[in-house]
């Protein structure tokens, strides 16, 4: 998919997916300590959303 194919998906409806993240970023991060991340080609932001919940500070 080219970029103009993704910015019409995601134009397309509120949330193209949940706003839970996604189950493989959470079973792999969950055991990790918090610290800083970053989120690339983020979608929605779910998981980003998700990561920043986790925060340690
Ligand atoms: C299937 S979505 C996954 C979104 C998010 N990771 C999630 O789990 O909700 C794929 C994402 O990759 C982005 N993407 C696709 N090709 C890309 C590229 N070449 N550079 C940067 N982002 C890209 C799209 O814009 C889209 O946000």
């Amino acid at each position: 998919m080219d970029r103009t194919a993704w910015d019409e998906r995601y134009a397309s409806k509120d949330y193209l997916w949940t706003v839970e993240p996604n189950r493989f970023v959470q079973q792999h991060v969950a055991q990790l300590t918090p610290g800083t991340a970053i989120d690339l080609a983020t979608g929605e932001g779910r998981n980003a959303v998700w990561l920043a919940g986790r925060d340690g500070r």
